[in-house]
């Protein structure tokens, strides 16, 4: 087994935010070019935004690390050179604390050295040792190098899921299906386990989805119209009965695209998704923004083409269970 490696410290230094984040920024751009979206592009602005700005930095460099900062981990530094990088993100989820991991990335010239294996064991003897009871992380299922790396110290894959994005400036003319209709309170009953069975927990905690959002009940509904939120759901239903077998619902999100989750079951997936794609993209064309999809991966790809929607990207979840530290 490849994560009982000793790690060797020699090189390996915990993240110093006053001086690291500008290296750490470069690093992440040149490793990832490929493959940053909006939100990646973002993100490393928001890095480099913190380390132009002391105020932001001083709060940064508190006491306790959990924080909802991604900017601890370790780096791997060479003649005070900065070539390795591995970022650890606490985060509280029902009562226990677990850790994602991100950002792991080695300068291109000092591939296959290790280096990422060892900063790995780093950041899990780190997660142990602060108590959490798992490490999780993501890769893309488009690479395969990283996925063995996190296989061999001991990661295990937890799900796999596929973000479908439709552009907000195709907007199809479609013969919308008469029996898509708004929803109706009686629906919350299917909407709400269909939901359930598509964004599990174990998926929805890192997605900005929450199952209370769409909850028809009066107390939720003062909840958003005070904030002011909005959405919007679309209903196929059984000709003969009315019977919901799917549903879209759109929110608007501070992301670069709006969020539309699916509820249907196994049985009328195909069915459901082959009128309530061009729906949504037909409804939404006047937002003129890109909507995005998330999804299992390998289901219903022919439907989420035909309406239009692209695949960003395909992410597995891997866990690194601690059961030592549950208690
Ligand atoms: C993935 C990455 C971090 C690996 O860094 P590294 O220091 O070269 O990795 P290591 O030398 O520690 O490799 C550990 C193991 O991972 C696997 N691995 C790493 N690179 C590999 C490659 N190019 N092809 C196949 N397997 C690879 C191997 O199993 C390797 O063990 P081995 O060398 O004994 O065969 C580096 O390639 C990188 O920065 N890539 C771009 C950014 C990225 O994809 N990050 C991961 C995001 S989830």
């Amino acid at each position: 087994m490849r994560y009982d490696v000793p790690v060797q410290a020699a090189h390996i230094r915990p993240l110093n935010v006053l001086k690291d984040l500008f290296p750490v920024a470069d690093l992440i751009e040149s490793c990832f070019a490929g493959t940053l979206d909006p939100d990646g592009r973002d993100y490393l602005r928001h890095i480099r935004k913190s380390a132009a700005d002391p105020s932001i930095l001083r709060w940064m460099t508190g006491p306790s690390e959990r924080i909802s900062t991604p900017l601890h981990g370790y780096v791997w530094e060479e003649d005070r050179r900065l070539i390795g990088n591995i970022s650890l993100i606490p985060i509280y989820r029902g009562g226990k604390w677990i850790y994602l991991i991100a950002n792991v990335a080695v300068h291109p010239d000092f591939r296959r050295r290790g280096i990422a294996r060892q900063l790995t064991l780093r950041a899990l003897e780190h997660i142990r040792s602060h108590g959490a009871t798992a490490a999780w992380l993501q890769v893309r299922s488009d690479n395969p190098a990283a996925y063995q790396l996190y296989l061999e110290t001991g990661f295990v894959e937890r799900s796999r899921r596929t973000t479908w994005v439709g552009n907000g400036d195709s907007g199809m003319m479609v013969d919308t299906h008469p029996l898509i209709s708004p929803r109706r309170r009686g629906d919350w009953a299917w909407q709400e386990r269909w939901l359930q069975e598509l964004y599990p927990p174990e998926v929805s905690w890192n997605l900005s989805f929450d199952l209370r959002h769409f909850n028809p009940h009066w107390w939720y509904s003062a909840l958003r119209w005070l904030n002011g939120d909005e959405q919007n759901h679309w209903v196929l239903r059984q000709p003969q009965t009315g019977q919901p077998l799917g549903f879209a619902s759109w929110e608007p999100s501070a992301s670069y695209a709006d969020h539309v989750w699916i509820a249907t079951s196994d049985q009328y997936e195909r069915y459901a998704l082959k009128y309530l794609l061009p729906q949504v993209r037909h409804s939404l064309y006047h937002r003129h923004r890109p909507t995005s999809i998330n999804f299992p991966a390998g289901r219903a790809e022919d439907n989420f083409r035909e309406a239009g929607f692209h695949v960003l990207n395909t992410l597995v979840w891997m866990e690194h269970p601690m059961p030592e530290n549950v208690f």
